[in-house]
């Protein structure tokens, strides 16, 4: 049997004012539970990736967890009916001259129960093959009444010239036809509370995302990207996609670890009114985010200007255009040619320098660390009391 290690949580009194708390005794966090005149204490470090469960609510007899509301039981430290195997360490405590102390000892020890890997969670690699073309469009659309699209109608111009004519496979995905959620600001939470792959296309088998991952992450060399122009800005469906794409980002802030290697963007970018370099610029600086590179003139884009609110002469303009198909398919062929010129000469870097990057050296790194630290901790004792 291993030695007690009691050590100081607070007074008595005091503690007795939350019903759910997250205390560090010494390097160890403690998620302490006040209810019905008791004390119970288990582990404050999630078995899912960490999150502080003191810091979460209680729901019954159980704690939540704020990062992705896994579920463990105040006092045994058991996951929810159907998952007990899946457990927190849970804790002695005594009271002594008023303050409460732990026994840092568990008594019982943490066990995580193995789930098969998702599918998205495999080694970053290339499959042999020609010139892969995704072609991602973003346009919002009534898709069993589907209308004319003038940035799906390139998009697609550019699509046929890159597998007609430049010996490329190619790949269509419309984002209006995937159901997938909002990016739910897990990483809003905490940095390590966002996941690769997403937390919600971990815990929803039904969410689409997925798809689009496995494209850009997996498939693709070059990503075009199609958007009409919604009030000066990039479509809603952009944008909800990008925020999903915070994981990818999150990997070269948290773990230096870059996710896209060697892959071009390029963008289609159509309105009736303006505003074009403004979307590109926001398109450019995402994907740039994301360690995408660009071909010289990276975009084409049509608008009609600001007075011209006419978008049934927008269509016809865009149907008849000789010199936009033509616009489609230079941007296709800058992009695949500098894809193929890198693939060539540039090694496809693994880690980058985050010099000056946000997040590295903030507290919300620090604190993953000492939570990491912490989990090591218990281990260590959990090891020493079997
Ligand atoms: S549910 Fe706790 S860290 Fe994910």
């Amino acid at each position: 049997m291993a030695e007690p290690v009691w050590a100081d949580l607070g007074l008595v009194e005091d503690l007795k004012k939350t019903p759910l708390a997250q205390i560090r005794a010494g390097r160890t966090p403690v998620a302490l539970t006040y209810r019905n005149g008791e004390f119970h204490a288990v582990s404050g470090v999630c078995n899912h990736v960490g999150g502080p469960l003191g810091e979460g609510r209680l729901d019954g007899d159980y704690i939540v967890c704020p990062w992705h509301n896994y579920k463990f039981h105040f006092r045994t430290g058991e996951g929810e009916p159907g998952y007990e195997e899946d457990r927190v360490p849970s804790y002695e405590l005594k009271v002594e001259a008023g303050r409460l102390l732990v026994n840092l000892t568990p008594a019982t020890s943490r066990h995580k129960v193995m789930h098969e890997p998702h599918p998205l969670e495999r080694p970053l690699a290339r499959a042999p093959g020609p010139t892969r073309v995704l072609g991602i469009s973003t346009t919002a659309m009534d898709v069993a009444n589907p209308r004319y699209s003038t940035s799906d109608a390139l998009l697609e111009a550019a699509l046929a010239h890159a597998s007609s004519n430049l010996q490329g496979e190619t790949k269509l995905l419309k984002l209006t036809e995937l159901a997938f959620r909002n990016c739910e600001g897990y990483y809003s939470k905490s940095a390590h509370a966002c996941t690769w792959p997403c937390s919600i296309t971990q815990m929803d088998p039904n969410d689409q995302m997925d798809r689009v991952y496995e494209a850009i992450i997996f498939w693709a060399d070059v990503i075009l990207v199609s958007t009409p122009i919604r009030w000066g800005s990039a479509s809603s469906l952009y944008f909800k996609m990008v925020e999903r794409m915070n994981c990818v980002q999150n990997q070269i802030t948290l773990r230096d670890r870059v996710m896209i290697r060697n892959k071009v963007a390029a963008f289609i970018i159509t309105g009736g009114q303006d505003n074009i370099q403004a979307v590109a610029g926001e398109m450019l600086g995402f994907f740039a985010e994301i360690g995408c590179l660009f071909p010289q003139f990276p975009y084409i884009a049509h608008s009609r200007g600001w007075s011209a609110e006419d978008m049934e002469n927008n269509i016809s303009y865009v149907q008849k255009s000789k010199a936009l198909k033509e616009g489609a398919e230079s941007l296709v062929e800058r992009a695949v040619a500098f894809s193929r010129m890198i693939a060539e000469t540039t090694p496809a870097p693994e880690k980058v320098m985050r010099a000056g990057r946000k997040a590295d050296g903030l507290d919300n790194a620090a604190m993953g660390a000492q939570l990491l630290a912490g989990m090591a901790d218990e281990g260590a004792r959990s090891d020493e009391t079997k």
